[in-house]
């Protein structure tokens, strides 16, 4: 095949390019290779420079019995500079074509960098698709804090989550969460098996002992939050007024009343929707599998997916990451607490709108944690590193933030300024800084001590 002598020809060609880039620092302004990385500060190179994607198209065809995974991946991208090279991110897997408008294009491999170089350069602003057709294993990628995430694989199918890092083990991504896109999925399993995608169901057709299940995310999406948990399932179809709900339970979780906890759904959706603004998406829903091992649940977009029946208040938390999370997305991953700060106080005023305790006593329950607790060392939006993203004071001392400011400009003032902050960010990406500057705006006062306080600073608040 001519991949290996193109691929061997493109190692050549990186080479060469790499050698004119370093030799001639005068270029670097107007270079053309996109970057392979975009810097995060805890994933650094997650996510690619010198594009952004528009649309993926996966035809993915997969077996449970050996883990195979036969693929097709068109990307639709527009050039934000001039490309004679850029990078998507992968992990693994054999690559039999790779195309660029088409065309036949040079590619190497470097760790999870897939380095691609198109036979013509591509302008500025310019639209392309690149078509990876691919098979092998896919990875199932562990986290700095040990848990897994990826292509999970289960007795009888898998379960697919990639907060933050896991979409590079089954499709090629610029995996990073800025650059949001819209989804197909083609997703071919043996008949009997249900594969479940992001967005409405298009179709289900079975020809020759497999379905092929297509689903569509229409609204722009964050690469991690793509899914195509597949498995034994049963699958209802309800709404949520104008929206189709999908509800997909294993069969070992039904005794478990996975049904009854995924239904609770539409009035949380209903109940989040007056409270911060219309429902992100054109569709919503929830998977329960049986993988008890992956140990948390995932906001999938319009698809959380729970490793086994939900409680409750983890059906809020992540339909509320719809709004914040999924629609509002973070910009940089240090800023998680956007996302779990909001999703963990969600949980709180859902709890004091339905009878049960205040936010603020959640607040005071919290809050009683004595100073020396280490709890107190990690405030939330400088968590201290990947291995601790996910970590209570992310998700407790976010909600306490929220609370706390709550309570120092009225709630009047705040709950203006969770409905804004949604308005004006829909579909789009946040940093904290920006989520500072609209507290002030609609608390009418400066607030550089309040988030110092309660956002940096690795101690117990006392004054704010
Ligand atoms: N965002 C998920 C939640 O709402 C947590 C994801 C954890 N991911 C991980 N790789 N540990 O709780
Ligand atoms: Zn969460």
């Amino acid at each position: 095949m001519p991949s290996v002598l193109l691929r061997r020809a493109a190692a050549a060609a990186v080479a060469a390019l790499t050698a004119l880039a370093v030799a001639t620092p005068a270029a670097a302004g107007g270079s053309t290779i996109g970057s392979p990385g975009l810097g995060d500060p805890y994933f650094p190179l997650a996510g690619n420079g010198g594009y952004d994607v528009r649309h993926y198209s996966l035809d993915l065809d997969y077996r449970r019995a050996g883990n195979q995974l036969d693929a097709t991946a068109v990307i639709t991208a527009r050039a934000t500079q001039n490309l004679t090279r850029f990078d998507l991110d992968l992990r693994g897997f054999t690559i039999s074509s790779l195309r660029v408008d088409g065309a036949p294009a040079w590619f190497t491999r470097d760790g999870q960098e897939l380095v691609v170089s198109p036979r013509r350069l591509l302008r500025a602003g310019r639209t392309f698709t690149v078509r990876v057709d691919y098979a092998g294993q896919p990875t199932e990628v562990i986290d700095p804090d040990g848990s897994s995430e990826g292509w999970v694989t289960t007795p009888d199918g898998a379960f697919v989550v990639n907060e933050p890092q896991g979409s590079p083990g089954w499709y090629p991504a610029n995996d990073n969460p800025r650059d949001k896109a819209t989804f197909d999925f083609a997703i071919t399993v043996p008949k009997g098996i249900t594969a479940i995608g992001n967005g409405r169901l298009v179709s289900a057709r079975s020809h020759q002992g497999r379905t092929t299940w297509r689903w569509r995310e229409d609204s722009p999406m964050a690469p991690y939050l793509a899914t195509a948990t597949n498995g034994v399932f049963e699958l209802r179809v309800s709404r949520a007024g104008q929206i189709p709900l999908y509800h997909a339970v294993d069969p070992a979780e039904v005794p478990n009343g996975a049904f009854d906890r995924l239904a609770a759904e539409a009035s949380v959706i209903e109940f989040f929707s007056e409270l911060y603004g219309p429902y992100p998406f054109s569709s919503g829903g929830g998977v329960v599998d049986h993988a008890p091992e992956v140990g948390y649940a995932l906001e999938s977009q319009t698809k959380s997916q729970y490793d086994q029946t939900p409680d409750p208040s983890t059906v809020v938390h992540e339909i509320s990451h719809q709004w914040f999370g999924n629609s509002v997305s973070l910009t940089v991953w240090p800023d998680i607490w956007l996302n779990e700060g909001f999703a963990a106080w969600s949980e709180w005023i859902y709890d004091e709108r339905h009878g049960g305790q205040t936010a603020q006593q959640a607040f005071d329950a919290s809050f009683a944690r004595p100073a020396s607790a280490s709890f107190w060392q990690r405030p939330p939006a400088d968590v201290g590193g990947p291995e601790v993203m996910f970590s209570g004071p992310v998700y407790d001392r976010g909600a306490m933030t929220l609370q706390a400011l709550r309570v120092k400009i009225g709630d009047r003032a705040f709950f203006s300024l969770l409905r804004d902050w949604y308005h004006r960010n829909r579909d789009g990406n946040v940093t904290t800084a920006d989520f500072i500057r609209l507290a002030e705006k609609h608390g009418r006062q400066q607030l550089d001590t309040f988030f110092d306080v309660w956002l940096y600073q690795p101690t117990k608040p006392t004054t704010w």
